[in-house]
C-alpha cells in the first residue's frame, strides 16, 4: 500500500504564514502516520506562480513576476524543512516539466470535445482568482475577501464543465468518503443542486500574459486554477507513465476550505475529461482565525508561522496546531492556549513521564533496559490506546489520535504514582513486579515515542534513541519495540524532553528581541552588604535531591509536603510553593535543598531542610522558579 499526498501550490504573492504551515505540517504529519503504517508514502507541495495576483503583487514590488516569484517561492521551499516537514516534491508551476504537462492536459480535453471559444462577463475576484456568480456575492462582496470583485467581459476558452455535473453528483454518492469530512462533502453535493457553468479557462494575453500559452491558440494563456491543479500529476512526472503511475492511484489532497470548489468540482471534471482517474480523498481542513478573521487573507493579520515556531520550539508549535484544531473546523489560534498546552501536555505530562521513568530505572532497575516479560501492568491498555490512535488517525482525527497517545502518558503517569517504585524497591518480595513496573515503563515510553513521531519527529526520534531503539525502524505495534529494547543497555534520561519555561505575557514581543536579557527590575532586592567567609558558606550543606512524592498541606494554600531522596535518605520537607506549581508538577524532579538546616514545624509537620527557589516581587504577586541542576546528577550530589 502507498500514500501520496498534497498540499495546495501555494500562491507566491505572500510570504509563509501560519495557514500554510498548518496545512503542510498536517499534511507532512500523515505522511508520517502512513509510513509508520508500513505503508510507502509521499507528500509533496509547491508555488503557484501564474496569473494576475501573481503579476500584479509582482507589479507592486517592482520586479518582473519571474523574479518576484523565485524569490517568494524560495521562501517556501526553505520553510518547510524548518518546521521539521520533510516534502518528498516541490513543484513550480513555472517550471518546464509542469508546463509539458499543462499543455498534454489541455491536449486532451481538447481532443475530447470539450473546450469551446465563447463571450462571458462576470465578477472576478483577482485574490480568489475566480468569476463569482452574482449568488454566491454577498451584499455584492467576495464572500472571502469582502472586496467588490471587478466585472470582466472578454471572449475565452471555455471547459465544458458543465457536460459532468450528473457523473460527479453520482460519483459523490457513490464514494461517500471522496471528500472529507462529510460537512464539506454535503456543501459541494448543494452547490451541485444548482446547475453548473461551464469554465473560463483562458485569459487574452492582451489583457494578461503571465500564463502557460493555450497549445491551440498562442493569443491566450491557461487560466490559473486550470494550470495549478495539474500540479498534483506533473509533479509525478504525468505525462509520463512513471513515477505517476505508482503514486496517483493513491492520491488524496489536503486543503482548507477556502478553496473547497476549485478542487471538488473542477479538479476532478477536468481528470474526466482528460480521461484520467481520479484521486481517492480531498480532505478538507477550517481556517486558522484570529480575533474571528481568517488569518492571512489581505488583511495583514498573517501570522509569521516561523517566527512563532522559534519562540515556542518547532515540535510544541507543531504539537500545538495538531492538537487544538479538530480537522474540518475553524480553530481561534491564541498563544497563551498553545503556552498552556506546552507547560501541560508537553513538560508536564510527557516531560514528567520519561524524567521521572528514567530516573526510576536508574535508581531501581540499574539504569539499563529490563528484560521482556509475559506480563506487564497496564500492557493491554497500550494496546488498545494504540488501535484508537490508529483509527483516528485514519478518521483524519489527529486531535484525537493525539489524546489517546496522551492518555497513555497520564496511564503511565499514574502506574508511577500507584505502583510507588521506591515502596516496591524496599520490599524484595516484590521484586519481580517491580521489575515488571520498570519494564511498563519502558515499553509505554517507546509506544508513546512512536506514537508522537508523526506529529513530532524530532522528539519520537529522541525518545527512540535514548532508549537503544533504531528511529529508522520505527513502529507503533508495541511488539515491535519489545522486540527490539535490548534488556541489559544502559538507558539514561539525558536532557529534559521539554523544559518546563515561564512564559511571560506577549511573547511574540519578546521573540523581537531574544538577546536582551530582562532589566533589573528597580524593586530587585538590594544585594546583601554583609560578606560571608568561604568557611561560613561551605558550612551550608546543598544537595541535590529528587522529589519521590508531593502533597498539598491541608488548610494551607502555600504549603506542600515533599518526599525527597537525597541519596542516602529521604526527608519530609515542606516548602511555600502551592502558589506556583501543583504537587503533580514536582514529582519526579530534582531540586536543591539546604540539606543542615534546624528542622522547624510548620503546620504540625516537621520540616528537615530547605528547597531552593528563586523569586521576585511583580506587580501581580511573586514570580517564582525552583533551582534544579541543568542536567541529570544522582540525588545527594553536593552543590558548591
Ligand atoms: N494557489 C492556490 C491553491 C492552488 S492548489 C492547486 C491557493 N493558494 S494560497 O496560498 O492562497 O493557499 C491557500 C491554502 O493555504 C488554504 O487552502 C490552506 O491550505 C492554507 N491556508 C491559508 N490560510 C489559512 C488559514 N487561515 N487557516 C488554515 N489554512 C490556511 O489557494
Amino acid at each position: 500500500m502507498r500514500f501520496y499526498a498534497t498540499t495546495p501550490i501555494y500562491y507566491v504573492n505572500a510570504r509563509p504564514h501560519l495557514g500554510h504551515a498548518y496545512t503542510t505540517i498536517i499534511t507532512d504529519a500523515f505522511a508520517r502516520f502512513h509510513r509508520l503504517a508500513g505503508r510507502e508514502a509521499l507528500f509533496i507541495t509547491g508555488t503557484d506562480e501564474h496569473g494576475d495576483k501573481i503579476a500584479q503583487a509582482a507589479a507592486k514590488n517592482g520586479q518582473s513576476p519571474l523574479e518576484y516569484a523565485d524569490h517568494i517561492s524560495g521562501l517556501f521551499r526553505e520553510t518547510w524543512p524548518r518546521l521539521n516537514a520533510e516534502p518528498g516534491g516541490f513543484i513550480r508551476t513555472t517550471e518546464d516539466r509542469h508546463v509539458r504537462a499543462v499543455t498534454a492536459f489541455l491536449d486532451r480535453v481538447e481532443r475530447r470535445g470539450d473546450i469551446y471559444f465563447g463571450r462571458y462577463g462576470g465578477h472576478y475576484c483577482v485574490g480568489c482568482e475566480r468569476f463569482y456568480t452574482e449568488k454566491e456575492l454577498v451584499d455584492g462582496l467576495c464572500p472571502d475577501h469582502r472586496t467588490k470583485p471587478g466585472y470582466v467581459e472578454e471572449e475565452n476558452y471555455f471547459f465544458r464543465m458543465s457536460a459532468y455535473q450528473d457523473w460527479l453528483i453520482d460519483h459523490l454518492k457513490k464514494n461517500p468518503d471522496f471528500i472529507r469530512p462529510e460537512r464539506y462533502r454535503n456543501e459541494v453535493l448543494g452547490l451541485l443542486r444548482e446547475p453548473l457553468e461551464d469554465l473560463c479557462i483562458s485569459r487574452p494575453k492582451s489583457r494578461l500574459d503571465w500564463g502557460i500559452d493555450l497549445p491551440f491558440d498562442d493569443k491566450f494563456v491557461t487560466y490559473v486554477w486550470f494550470d495549478a491543479l495539474i500540479s498534483y500529476i506533473s509533479v509525478i512526472g504525468w505525462p509520463d507513465d512513471e513515477p505517476f503511475g505508482r503514486w496517483w492511484p493513491h492520491a488524496q489532497h489536503f486543503i482548507a476550505k477556502d478553496i473547497l470548489k476549485p478542487h471538488a468540482v473542477f479538479w476532478p471534471t477536468m481528470l474526466k475529461s482528460a480521461g484520467l482517474p481520479l484521486f481517492q480523498h480531498l480532505n478538507v481542513h477550517g481556517y486558522w482565525q484570529l480575533g474571528q478573521a481568517k488569518m492571512g487573507k489581505s488583511v495583514g493579520n498573517a501570522v509569521d508561522a516561523l517566527g512563532l515556531s522559534e519562540v515556542y520550539g518547532v515540535e510544541a508549535f507543531r504539537y500545538f496546531l495538531a492538537r487544538d484544531m479538530a480537522f474540518g473546523l475553524d480553530s481561534e489560534f491564541v498563544e497563551d492556549a498553545l503556552v498552556a498546552r506546552y507547560n501541560s501536555d508537553l513538560a508536564n505530562d510527557l516531560g514528567n513521564l520519561w524524567q521521572r521513568s528514567l530516573a526510576m530505572l536508574a535508581r531501581f532497575g540499574g539504569g539499563v533496559l529490563p528484560a521482556d516479560m509475559e506480563e506487564t501492568p497496564g500492557r493491554d491498555l497500550a494496546v488498545r490506546l494504540a488501535e484508537e490512535y490508529r483509527a483516528h488517525f485514519q478518521n483524519l482525527a489527529v486531535h484525537k489520535a493525539l489524546a489517546a497517545a496522551w492518555e497513555l502518558v497520564g496511564a503511565l503517569n499514574k502506574l508511577i504514582d500507584v505502583e510507588a517504585p521506591w515502596a516496591l524497591a524496599k520490599d524484595p518480595a516484590k521484586a519481580g513486579r517491580l521489575a515488571a513496573v520498570l519494564r511498563s515503563l519502558v515499553e509505554g515510553l517507546a509506544l508513546a515515542g512512536a506514537m508522537v513521531w508523526p506529529v513530532m519527529p524530532r522528539t519520537g526520534e529522541e525518545i527512540w534513541r535514548r532508549l537503544g531503539l533504531d528511529p529508522a525502524r520505527m513502529d507503533m505495534d508495541l511488539a515491535g519495540p519489545r522486540r527490539n529494547l535490548v534488556p541489559g543497555r544502559p538507558a539514561a534520561a539525558g536532557p529534559a524532553l521539554f523544559p518546563r519555561v515561564e512564559f511571560g505575557g506577549g511573547l511574540a514581543a519578546q521573540a523581537e528581541k531574544p538577546a536582551a536579557p530582562p532589566s533589573p527590575s528597580p524593586k530587585a532586592e538590594p544585594l546583601a552588604p554583609e560578606l560571608v567567609t568561604i568557611d561560613e558558606f561551605r558550612r551550608l550543606d546543598l544537595r541535590v535531591a529528587e522529589v519521590l512524592a508531593a502533597e498539598a498541606v491541608p488548610k494551607s494554600d502555600k504549603l506542600l509536603k515533599l518526599k525527597l531522596n537525597l541519596g542516602t535518605e529521604e526527608r519530609t520537607i515542606v516548602a511555600g510553593l502551592a502558589r506556583h506549581l501543583r504537587p503533580e508538577d514536582l514529582v519526579g524532579r530534582l531540586v536543591v535543598v539546604a540539606a543542615n538546616l534546624a528542622p522547624a514545624k510548620l503546620m504540625g509537620i516537621t520540616s528537615q531542610g530547605m528547597v531552593l527557589a528563586a523569586s521576585r516581587r511583580t506587580p501581580d504577586g511573586e514570580e517564582l522558579a525552583l533551582i534544579a541542576p541543568s542536567a541529570i546528577i544522582a540525588p545527594g550530589s553536593r552543590v558548591s
